[in-house]
């Protein structure tokens, strides 16, 4: 398991509810470890994808019942990860030592979140997801990619590159100023000002406008994006990344929509993955890898004031993976 006690003691998305509900047995890789999910009941369980016997990967196993079965010998596990039976010997108790490593899991947003610690935050909060004024949109995953989690968090709360990468769909070249805004950091994150920006065909219907961006970071890898129109029309994206490895990752994005966007989801989902396809090759470019989080090491100005305050913020908290 890689060493981040910031991040080991957090919350972080593996996999959906859907996928799990499908196949049951799910092989996730989070921090550097290899997790098997399994549910039973209701109950969502994540362990270390290792059976004990001979290190062979459980997630290959089957669920019968209650139990897991690893596919080498048998050797199943009741739900609290003890070795319960081994066919080779079945008049044996299994010995005491014979339990799988087990780490906190639960559900939310459509998403199976596993902490490898013991996490002092909940999974942040996307007010949307259980408003029925809001539609929700599930968009992805996008991954796993090579690039640190950081470098994705940053682009999401990234203003500057949209006239460029989004150029004639969320951004315009010829309108590429960035108005003042502020950013200010508590407890709960970073939160930003309303930003402004001129966005020639922000919904896929071909017509231009201005529209305002007001940016959240909950945690070092979720932030929450909200955007609304003169007309109305807002949606809030719900964005967070899981950190496979130091430098491999995956995205997850969820939108929160008004009755007043009326796109469908297929255009939406199709809509977004346009958008993060043109994201991913700048961020699997980018050098160093890891988020470097001395400000002198790369030029801020104040149009990145988001990232210098999300720098700033890792450093504080002591954030060491996916950053240098
Ligand atoms: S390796 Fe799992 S039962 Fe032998
Ligand atoms: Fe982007």
């Amino acid at each position: 398991m890689l060493n981040d006690p910031i991040l080991v003691n957090d919350w972080h998305p593996v996999t959906t509810v859907r996928e799990l509900e499908e196949t049951n047995l799910v092989a996730a890789r989070l921090l550097g470890e290899d997790l098997v999910l399994w549910r039973v009941d209701g109950q969502t369980l994540a362990w270390q994808d290792l059976c004990i016997h001979r290190g062979t990967r459980l997630s290959l196993g089957r669920v019968d019942g209650d139990e897991l079965e690893c596919p080498y010998h048998g050797w199943t596990y009741d739900t609290t990860g003890k070795c319960v039976s081994i066919p080779a010997h079945p008049e044996q108790i299994p010995p005491r030592k014979a339990v799988v490593k087990t780490y906190l899991a639960q559900e939310r947003y459509g998403l199976v979140w596993v902490s490898l610690g013991e996490p002092e935050h909940d999974v942040p909060p996307f007010p949307e997801w259980d408003d029925p004024a809001y539609r929700n949109v599930i968009c992805g995953p996008y991954g796993p990619f090579e690039a640190s989690a950081p470098r994705a968090v940053e682009n999401f709360l990234d203003v500057a590159h949209v006239p460029f990468v989004h150029g004639g769909i969320l951004g315009d070249r010829d309108h590429a100023d960035i108005p003042e805004y502020e950013v200010s950091v508590g407890q709960e994150g970073i939160e930003t000002s309303v930003i402004s920006i001129y966005q020639p065909d922000p919904y896929g219907t071909g017509s231009g406008e201005t529209v305002t961006y007001t940016y959240r970071v909950y945690r070092p890898l979720t932030a929450y994006l909200d955007k609304l129109s003169k007309d109305g029309t807002r949606f809030s994206i719900f964005f967070t990344v899981t950190p496979h490895e130091e430098t491999q990752s995956t995205v997850w994005m969820h939108y929160g929509l008004n009755e007043k966007y009326t796109i469908s989801t297929e255009e939406l989902r199709a809509f977004n993955d346009s958008i993060i396809y043109a994201d991913m090759p700048i961020i699997k470019s980018q050098r160093p890898e890891l988020l470097p989080l001395d400000l002198q090491a790369e030029l801020h100005l104040r149009s990145d004031r988001t990232a210098i305050a999300y720098r700033r913020w890792l450093n504080e908290l002591g954030l060491t993976i996916g950053t240098s």
